[in-house]
């Protein structure tokens, strides 16, 4: 039987931020190793990636930043892309969806679809910003979640309940751009009405099959990910809109679409597709050979990408004809960091590119916890703490001692090389059984997409190692002459078992597999040597080995944290104090309490209110910036608190002669600031 041929996708990360330890877990890393495996496997495979530069993921951080979203995208794509370069995840290629290649592939997707009849034109009513004049779609929209009740559901998706949704099933909607209630205003829009496709995906997501036809093992997917979709389903699918009236984006190829771009989430997977023609292109292959006929499509997600890989993308796939449906979407759950969630907002996170540009020799140490951690079935959680105690006790104390042990044992007894194996006990033999079956095991974990239980394996193949020359002790053997040819026997299958570390963690570790491979000067590639106990000759030249894992110090578990804890402090928006100023400076402000006789509001001023205070000593007019949070009515009477000796200047044509001091809170509300006391107009404020 000819080897199964893969296309594996990791999802396309925003360019709108850096990557975070919860993103490497739960995506990249897997299907790195999935796919080193894969390799070593000598399967046909292409890993593709790249960044997603489109949505309002990227046009809002632009907002945000001051700056365009072109220069977002450019400046993320370079963050993530080198990012990976130094972890050395190994995509056959890292594109971009902004890239010319992209747009004419997603438009001709587009196209063909429409022409086929797979989209319904509507028009309807939707939320729009009229301060900014815009559509609001996706995330431009927040309010209430109508499943969970969290207070700030997109108008796309729940991001606390997964649970996707319409801008019009949110509670309360309002505007991300202006922060008010929309209106609502008519718009056209291309829909894919899924409902036409609820049968058959039931069929191919519970059984595999198409047309009674078996594409896919559905015991492999994860229940998550059919428990997902068949809740959709089961809640009925409904047309769901591929355009969207932005000018960032895919342009709708078609007429009637101008001013409207594709949906991002149309035009992202898309995004597969278009890095594999560039790939092909660049490698004199044919992109075709990836996505038809007999290939494994391989979609490695976070759990929030479940229905848009399992459910739409599928549906896109299929209506458009001649490509392969996915064969697997494995999802990951959520990692955690110290008892928080990631997010990139609050800036609750490690930084990949933070963390190897503190530590770079210590990638695999990073990767080894991740994978041991990793969030295949539930969410799991980072501590600094467990990085240490696993770099520690699992890492240095199993498997960069047993490397050592072996190596320097053989260096010093036989100079380096290669004892003969001799006679082999019933007790040796038990071992050598042992190292036989673990890579078959892991190699079933990995094709099952359980890579944590597979990492594990390897290290007990490390911990075997330990357990033998513990057991064994041949440095206390070796005193004696006439246990000469017992200790070369130990030695020999020692080093075996290190030289089949060295193929079995390649997958997962491989810049560690390199340096073992370096100590032995014994390279193999190939899975399927791994298991054998004659990979090394007897004669065999290896050389002195260096410490493969230096211990975490407290220290670093202690920075990391504090850095951690300051995010947390500088979270609560607390502007920082002012420079210092002199008692002198001070007292030359007169403030004093005022009490408010009149208000009304300034014509064709939203925020401006005009009012008459008595200071005691006068009564005069101010004119304050509070009209978004007191009414005119509810201010008369107040005693507020009045700098009073602040030059006038004219506010729309009123002469205001001091100032209302206002109290601020980290929401941006504002508060008079009053007497705690009944205390009478004029009073000196010090
Ligand atoms: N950018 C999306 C996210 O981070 C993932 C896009 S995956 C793709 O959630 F398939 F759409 F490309
Ligand atoms: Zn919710």
């Amino acid at each position: 039987m000819s080897k199964a041929k893969y296309t594996v996708t990791a999802a396309l990360p925003y360019a709108n931020g850096p990557l975070h330890l919860g993103h490497v877990a739960g995506v990249y890393l897997p299907s790195d190793i999935f796919v080193r495996f894969l390799r070593m496997n000598d399967h046909d495979v292409a890993f593709i990636c790249g960044s997603d530069e489109h949505g309002a993921a990227i046009t809002l951080r632009a907002k945000k930043e001051g700056t365009t979203p072109k220069k977002i995208v450019d400046k993320y794509n370079e963050i993530i892309g080198k990012a990976f370069r130094d972890f050395d995840i190994s995509f056959d290629i890292f594109h971009r969806t902004s890239a010319e290649i992209h747009h004419e592939t997603a438009q001709d997707f587009f196209k063909v679809l429409d022409e086929k009849g797979h989209f319904t034109k509507e028009t309807s009513q939707q939320y729009y910003d009229e301060e900014f004049q815009q559509f609001l779609a996706d995330r431009y929209i927040t309010g209430t979640c109508p499943n969970c009740g969290h207070e700030n559901a997109y108008g796309d998706q729940c991001e606390n309940c997964g649970t996707a949704l319409s801008p019009t099933d949110l509670k309360d909607p309002k505007s991300t751009l202006s922060g008010k209630t929309p209106i609502m205003k008519e718009t056209s829009h291309w829909y894919l009405p899924m409902e036409r496709h609820e049968d058959w995906l039931k069929d191919w997501i519970q059984q595999g099959t198409l047309d009674g036809v078996q594409q896919h093992d559905p015991k492999k997917w994860r229940n998550q990910v059919v428990g997902q979709c068949m809740s959709w389903i089961d809640n009925g699918l409904r047309p769901r809109a591929m355009t969207r009236d932005l000018d960032w984006g895919v342009k709708v190829p078609v007429t009637g679409g101008d001013g409207k771009v594709l949906y991002v989430w149309l035009d992202a997977p898309i995004g597969y597709i278009s890095a594999t023609k560039q790939w092909a292109a660049d490698n004199n292959k044919n992109w075709k050979d990836y996505w038809t006929g007999d290939r494994k499509l391989i979609h490695f997600i976070g759990k929030d990408n479940i229905v848009f890989h399992a459910i739409i993308f599928p549906i896109l796939l299929k209506a458009h004809e001649g490509f392969v449906l996915p064969d697997n979407v494995p999802a990951y759950e959520f990692l955690n960091l110290e008892g928080d969630k990631f997010s990139t907002s609050r800036n609750w996170a490690v930084w990949l590119h933070e963390y190897i540009e503190a530590y770079p020799d210590k990638t695999d140490e990073l990767k080894y916890v991740l994978t041991a951690i990793a969030p295949e079935t539930k969410d799991s959680e980072f501590t600094w703490k467990e990085y240490q105690t696993r770099v520690n006790s699992e890492l240095a104390d199993i498997l960069g001692n047993f490397v050592n042990r072996a190596l320097v044992l053989t260096n010093k007894y036989y100079d380096g090389a290669v004892p003969e194996q001799g006679n082999v006990t019933a007790e040796d033999q038990k071992i050598l059984d042992e190292v036989a079956a673990i890579p078959a095991r892991m190699s079933k974990l990995v094709y099952d997409y359980k890579l944590r239980e597979a990492q594990a394996e390897a290290m007990n193949l490390a911990r075997l190692g330990n357990k033998y020359l513990a057991d064994t002790e041949p440095w206390k053997l070796v005193k004696d002459e006439a246990n000469a040819d017992r200790v070369k026997t130990i030695m020999n299958i020692a080093l075996q078992i290190t030289a089949n570390l060295s193929i079995v963690l390649k997958p997962f570790l491989p810049a560690t597999a390199a340096k073992i491979s370096g100590f032995l000067d014994f390279n193999v590639n190939d899975w399927n040597q791994a298991g054998a106990s004659d990979l090394l000759a007897a004669g065999h030249g290896t050389n002195k080995p260096s410490i493969l894992f230096q211990k975490i110090e407290d220290e670093l578990v202690e920075k990391e944290v504090e850095k951690l804890n300051a995010t947390k402090a500088s979270e609560s928006n607390f502007p920082p104090q002012k420079e210092e100023t002199s008692f002198d400076d001070f007292t030359k402000m007169d403030i004093r309490l005022g009490k408010i006789l009149e208000a009304e509001k300034v014509k064709k001023a939203d925020k401006l209110l005009k009012l008459l205070v008595d200071t005691g000593i006068d009564k005069r007019t101010i004119v304050s910036g509070i009209a978004q949070h007191y009414s005119p009515e509810e201010v008369v009477g107040k005693t507020v608190t009045v700098l009073m000796n602040l030059a006038p200047r004219k506010i729309r044509g009123v002469e205001s002669q001091g100032m209302i001091l206002m109290a601020e809170d980290t929401e941006g509300n504002l508060s008079f600031v009053s007497p705690e006391k009944d205390f009478a107009q004029g009073g000196e404020v010090r």
